[in-house]
């Protein structure tokens, strides 16, 4: 299994064109089942979460075609009928948001039988108002040997829904179904992150009726079928993150381009606060970092957005392990969403976890070491501290990067970075 190595100490000096967000793009994939027109999809990300996705995708019908377009990669999904209505577990369990394709297999066919995910094991995450949003909808829901096997024997209806707490996952999939449904869906405390706004916009290209895009209240008219598109995948804010605060660790300058900066106001916020310069330009940021200073240390808690992201908990983390001063994190997401912390600890962090809460107390430098990926953020974590440890950091598990980020080594070696992919002889167990 391949390894990432880091020689730290390299500081970075370049520029980084950020991809199409993966959390955006594979909901974006899952909306082609809604219609029998082809989506074609630009600014794609190349992922291995993009794949499985597509994997699934074919096995349900959908024609799915990856090119190079003027622009970059793009995916052609083209689905003239539902040729299966299963998704099985051993294609569900790889990646969770796959899902929300129980939502358009119902809204297209009226019945589906969609395995339990399985995904990133940061805490419980249930399904359970996704299940709750397409009951009230009209769907019959009922669970089986790991499956949920769903019909709406009445067609999907219009529903009002106010969901307990706020979840990027349920309101997109209550979304997804409620497009096609018979009637007008309202969803209260909706999730409001840009890629439920970018959802919402392509699904409006397509011939959707969606009032209230980008606020916590969705007001949806079902119409009777929805058309092709073409749409362009919103820059991913979460990659942007990672590589500003790689920026800031490893200290020098970095452009990210092809984003835009309002897509990080949160973590820009913290990043300023803490002594890095952050300087918005017309198609992302500068960040700056003079590596002879320490930064300060800052207090982070993880919220919904327009809050700081739990995405990128793990990465502020480790660029406190060498502020001055105590910095306490906070995680309100997600439960067990620390597991970073250990791995940091194995580079020479101070770290105290308790509860949903981490306090890091900066040490004055990082010595690399082995660690191991535990989860998809928490592993650019590892990344990003060993760009700044004295030595070589090694990193195990990496195939839990290839899900989310594209071409990372080779976007930071040309900024500078001294990292390389090792090819392993020996299987892990
Ligand atoms: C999405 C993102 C993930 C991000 C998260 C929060 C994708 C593919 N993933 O995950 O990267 O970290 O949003 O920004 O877009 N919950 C329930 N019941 C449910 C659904 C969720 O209890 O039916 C809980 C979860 O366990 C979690 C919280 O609600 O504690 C928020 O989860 P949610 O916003 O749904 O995250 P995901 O959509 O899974």
């Amino acid at each position: 299994m391949d390894r990432i190595a880091i020689e730290g100490g390299a500081r970075l000096e370049g520029e980084i064109a950020i991809s199409g967000a993966k959390n955006s793009a594979i909901k974006l994939m899952a909306a082609s089942l809604l219609t029998s027109e082809p989506l074609r999809l630009t600014n794609m990300p190349r992922l291995a979460d993009t794949r499985f996705l597509g994997q699934l995708l074919s096995r349900l019908g959908t024609e799915v075609q990856e090119q190079d377009g003027p622009d970059g990669p793009e995916t052609l999904l083209h689905t003239p009928e539902i040729i299966s209505a299963i998704a099985p577990y051993d294609l569900v369990r790889q990646m969770r948001a796959s899902f929300n394709v129980l939502g358009p297999l119902l809204a297209r066919t009226g019945e589906a039988k969609v395995s339990l995910p399985g995904g990133c094991t940061i805490g419980a995450r249930p399904v359970d108002l996704h299940l709750q949003a397409l009951t009230a909808m009209g769907a019959e829901i009922e669970l089986e040997e790991g499956y949920v096997i769903a019909r709406t024997p009445h067609g999907l209806k219009g529903a009002e829904i106010e969901f307990p707490f706020v979840s990027v996952g349920a309101t997109e999939h209550a979304l997804l179904a409620a497009v096609l449904a018979d009637g007008t869906t309202v969803l209260r405390k909706a999730a409001r992150e840009p890629e439920i706004g970018d959802l919402a916009r392509c699904l409006t290209a397509m011939g959707a009726r969606i009032e209230g895009v980008d606020t916590d209240e969705l007001v949806i008219t079902g119409v009777g079928s929805l058309g092709g598109a073409n749409w362009s995948v919103i820059p991913d804010r979460i990659e942007m993150g990672s590589y500003a605060v790689a920026a800031a660790m490893a200290g020098g300058e970095v452009r990210l381009t092809k984003t835009r900066p309002e897509l990080m106001t949160a973590l820009a916020e913290k990043m300023i606060e803490a002594g890095v310069e952050v300087t918005p330009t017309t198609d992302g940021v500068i960040v700056k970092r003079d590596p002879a200073r320490r930064l300060r240390a800052v207090d982070v808690a993880t919220e919904v957005y327009p809050g700081f992201a739990t995405d990128l908990q793990a990465q502020f983390m480790a660029l406190m392990t060498t502020a001055e001063g105590d910095s306490v994190i906070h995680e309100n997401i997600f439960e067990n969403r620390f597991m970073h912390a250990p791995e940091l600890i194995r580079l020479g962090a101070d770290i105290h976890v308790q509860a949903g809460e981490a306090v890091v107390r900066g040490v004055p430098a990082l010595h690399g070491a082995q660690v191991m990926a535990t989860d998809l953020r928490a592993s650019v974590s590892l990344v990003i501290a060993g760009l700044a440890a004295e030595g070589e950091t090694m990193i195990g598990r990496v195939y839990h990067l290839v899900r989310g980020f594209e071409r990372l080594e080779e976007k930071l070696s040309a900024c500078g970075a001294d990292i390389r992919r090792v090819r392993d002889e020996v299987h892990e167990h």
